[in-house]
């Protein structure tokens, strides 16, 4: 009856974590077998750093972890928390079920998950949680200001660094955390973004959170 609980750290194996979310994505509908293998081969993956090539309990962050996570960054209400490259967007239905008084946005360049995401999030209805097709690295694209950004190494290289740019320039408005999730993430931050190192970060086994200042 409850698909997303908050875990002890040390209660569960990483292995543990991912078969569960398997079970949910199940329980879910999601149905992302034959997706993955055409999106494997088409044009959005030679252009863009999609994962396909790994299976989804990989490139995605398992639910209990984000629940966790959530209870960590301590948001207020009507915080916005913004998904930079969200996949079958997780932590909609996390946010959904856990959270309604937070607003989710997710912003994900394969329209197939997007596409595949809307359906399965149909089922829930829930309000505060928008999840849209769009690539992160389109000139035209404006990322709206936010309180909190999950960057799970959502792209190459250069498109992590210019995202963290972004989110320099939205953190002179407005304080804003940044939750970074892989080692492409982390390294910009540690290496390249001080104002986001000046608060002692919180370090956790797979994600880091950073407060700007
Ligand atoms: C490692 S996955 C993380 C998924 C999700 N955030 C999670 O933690 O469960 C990164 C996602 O970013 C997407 N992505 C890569 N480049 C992108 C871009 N330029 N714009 C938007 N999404 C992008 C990929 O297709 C992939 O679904």
């Amino acid at each position: 009856m409850n698909p997303y609980p908050v875990f002890e750290v040390d209660q569960v194996t990483y292995q543990a974590a991912q078969n569960h979310s398997k079970q949910v994505d199940e329980w879910l509908g999601f149905n992302y077998i034959d997706l993955e293998k055409q999106l494997r081969l088409s044009e959005i993956s030679k252009i863009h750093q999609t994962w396909s090539e790994l299976s989804p309990q990989s490139f995605q962050t398992p639910y209990c972890e984000l629940r966790s996570l959530l209870v960590e960054l301590g948001l207020k209400k009507n915080d916005h928390i913004i998904d930079l490259g969200s996949a079958y967007s997780r932590l909609a239905f996390v946010i959904g079920r856990h959270h309604p008084e937070l607003k989710f946005t997710g912003f994900e360049v394969s329209n197939m998950r997007v596409i595949e995401t809307l359906k399965r999030l149909k089922n829930w209805q829930y309000k505060n949680v928008q999840v849209f097709h769009q690539d992160l690295l389109d000139e035209d694209f404006q990322l709206p200001e936010a309180q909190a950004y999950f960057i799970y190494d959502f792209g190459h290289n250069q498109g992590i660094q210019k995202i963290l740019q972004n989110l320099k320039h939205i953190a002179k408005k407005q304080p804003l955390q940044v939750i970074a999730r892989g080692r492409a993430s982390r390294h910009f931050i540690f290496n390249e973004n001080p104002w986001l190192t000046i608060h002692p970060p919180s370090n956790f086994e797979h994600y880091t959170i950073f407060k700007s200042t």
